[in-house]
């Protein structure tokens, strides 16, 4: 277990874009916290690492459910799980065959479905502290 203390958004992008360096092809990461946790910032610093040019694409897939941002080396499929209500519902977007596949899963609202979360995920929870501060806690 890693923990991270963050005090501004620039911060968590920052902490982000030293986690995607340890990412591979296959991985999944499972985000948790509340809403305005800093989630998608966090994903906005992965996309920073690993797909620059994919940065203005960057937000919370609520409505699409996912958001694929292709990189060079890798892509990585941001999902927000807000809206699945059971794993048929998650079937339906791909989200089984993105995972453990040829890319990198992240997720938003891990919480709502942790069935669907593989075993040897990475998982990283958001705490909001005070004012802007945030603790990450990897595991
Ligand atoms: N240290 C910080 N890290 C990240 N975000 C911060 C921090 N301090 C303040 N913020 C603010 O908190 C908000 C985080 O929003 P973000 O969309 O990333 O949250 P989220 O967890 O994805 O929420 P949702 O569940 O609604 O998708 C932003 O308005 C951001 O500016
Ligand atoms: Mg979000």
């Amino acid at each position: 277990m890693e923990t991270f203390v963050s005090h501004s958004t620039e911060e968590t992008e920052r902490i982000a874009g030293q986690i995607a360096a340890r990412l591979h092809k296959g991985d999944t990461l499972a985000l948790y916290g509340e809403m305005g946790a800093g989630k998608t910032a966090f994903v906005r610093g992965l996309v920073g690492a690993l797909c620059p040019e994919c940065l203005p694409l960057v937000h919370s897939p609520t409505f699409a459910i996912v958001n694929e941002y292709a990189g060079k080396d890798l892509t990585l499929y941001h999902f927000d799980l807000y809206r699945i209500t059971d794993e048929d519902d998650l079937y339906s977007t791909g989200f089984y065959e993105w995972v453990g596949g040829d890319g990198i899963v992240v997720t938003e609202w891990s919480e709502l479905i942790e069935s669907a979360i593989p075993e040897n995920a990475f998982k990283l929870t958001i705490e909001k502290g005070e004012g802007n501060e945030r603790r990450l806690t990897l595991c």
